[in-house]
């Protein structure tokens, strides 16, 4: 397993180039499933996720060519025959986000074979909201042997009200209706931009979509999808663990290719925090620290709020902070496995329950430290890049799931980071 080895102290000093959204490249890969005529999407990220999700896409029957060269960003998906419209638990257990297919499937084929996801480090990660949705538009769900089986001849539009806000929820409903018949009235909806580029996306193939990125969500089914060729947004969480890496370094930090108006709460947090955020023009933003950093609490909270996955990254910093800072987790029931580690470099962490209490500025100790998550890895990454002496983080390919050669990038701009090969294979 791949280590970083990382010695700390560098200011982060230049430009770096951010990477298309994973969280926007699942749905709209798997939005290639309801149509004959290929897809081709541009900027997608080259990450462990989305090669999972190729694997997935092939297994059902479809064609997909994935660039790998540093400058091909663009996937090719031609789903003319859908063989095997089935989700197997060994690729379902790497990547929960694999019950994205289920709409779509059913949509298409009219049924789906797809194994629970199951929990992960952060949580139980259920997706009853999905079902219900489905159940709603007409599908027969049965749960057996760790796999759902969902049939519908023809799903139709239902009226759906989240019960929660949640991501793929919304994606995969919005998925499962633009091929129902009828319309689809879905409210309590999730407003990240993700759901807009996947909207964008079926727009673009014909879909007729009211409303996406508000919490009302109305889609007018019709018979079928044609093929498009898209471009996803740049990644929000890769531009907001960037812009966090220059605060905490005392650096100047431009980040380019991103989309300033996905950051607006984690500017106004970073501002607040002491870090002069400038936006420049319409894609990017420059973070400039002296290094002093005032505390600063953060609520976790669904798009436009502070984002749950931007909660480890901002933790890594409120260590470096002066005073008390209040992180309080309202997403996820488990998504504080970076906390140990952080205090095992030093830092002054207590939890208790959803809330975490950082006081600081406490200095860190480089040390060996273990990845257990996306998120949390990022956090380590920034701990490490201010921690005194070199660390050793082991697990990396937690990572490599959603960040696109980050360790070039972060010694692009003046990181002292390099890769290990774990020796012992
Ligand atoms: C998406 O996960 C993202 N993943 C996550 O990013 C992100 O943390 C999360 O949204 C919240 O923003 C992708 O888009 C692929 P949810 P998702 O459904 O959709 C509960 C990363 O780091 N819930 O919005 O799985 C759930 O348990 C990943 O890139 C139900 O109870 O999250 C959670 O408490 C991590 N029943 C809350 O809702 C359901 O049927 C929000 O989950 C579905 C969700």
């Amino acid at each position: 397993m791949d280590k970083f080895v990382i010695r700390g102290g560098n200011p982060l000093v230049g430009t770096v180039r951010i990477s298309g959204a994973k969280n926007s490249a699942l749905p709209c890969m798997a939005a290639a499933i309801l149509t004959e005529e290929e897809v081709i999407l541009e900027n997608i990220p080259q990450v462990r996720d989305i090669e999972t999700e190729r694997k997935l896409l092939v297994a059902m029957g479809a064609e997909v060519e994935l660039g790998t060269g540093t400058a091909d960003h663009r996937t090719r998906i031609n789903f003319r025959t859908l063989s095997n419209p089935e989700a197997k638990y060994e690729i379902v257990k790497t990547m929960r986000a694999t019950s994205l297919v289920l709409g779509p499937l059913v949509a298409r084929a009219g049924m789906a074979r797809v194994a629970m996801p199951g929990g992960c480090a952060i949580g139980g990660r259920p997706i009853d909201l999905h079902i219900k949705g489905l159940e709603k538009m007409g599908a027969t769900i049965a749960q057996e042997h760790g796999y759902l089986e969902a049939r519908a001849s023809k799903l139709k539009g239902a009226h759906i009200v989240f019960d929660k806000i949640t991501v793929t929820g919304t994606e995969d409903l919005l998925m499962a209706a633009v091929l129902a018949d009828g319309e689809t009235l879905m409210e309590n909806c999730a407003r990240e931009p993700e759901v807009t580029d996947l909207a964008a996306l079926l727009t673009a193939m014909g879909a007729k979509i009211e409303g996406a990125g508000t919490s009302i969500i109305r889609v007018h089914g019709v018979t079928s999808l044609k093929g498009a060729h898209y471009r996803i947004n740049p990644d929000r969480i890769e531009a907001g663990t960037f812009l966090v890496a220059g605060a905490i370094t005392a650096g100047d930090l431009t980040v380019a290719d991103c989309n300033p108006d996905h950051l607006g709460a984690l500017i106004a947090k970073l501002t607040e925090a002491g870090a002069s955020v400038e936006v420049l023009g319409s894609d990017s933003v420059r973070v400039l620290s002296n290094g002093k950093l005032k505390a600063a609490d953060i609520s976790t909270e669904e798009y436009p709020g502070f984002p749950t996955d931007m909660q480890a990254q901002y933790m890594a910093l409120a260590t470096q902070a002066d005073g008390v800072s209040i992180v309080k987790e309202n997403i996820f029931e488990n998504r504080f496995m970076h906390v140990q580690e952080l205090v095992r470099m030093g830092a002054n962490i207590k939890v208790d329950g959803h809330t975490a209490t950082v006081r600081g500025p406490a200095p860190l100790s480089a040390a060996a430290v273990m990845c257990s998550d996306l998120r949390a890895s990022a956090s380590l990454v920034l701990a490490a890049l201010v921690a005194d002496g070199e660390s050793i983080l082991d697990r990396v390919y937690h990572m490599d799931r959603g960040y696109e050669r980050i360790e070039q990038k972060l010694e692009s701009v003046g990181a002292q980071i390099r890769r290990m090969g774990n020796v012992f294979g």
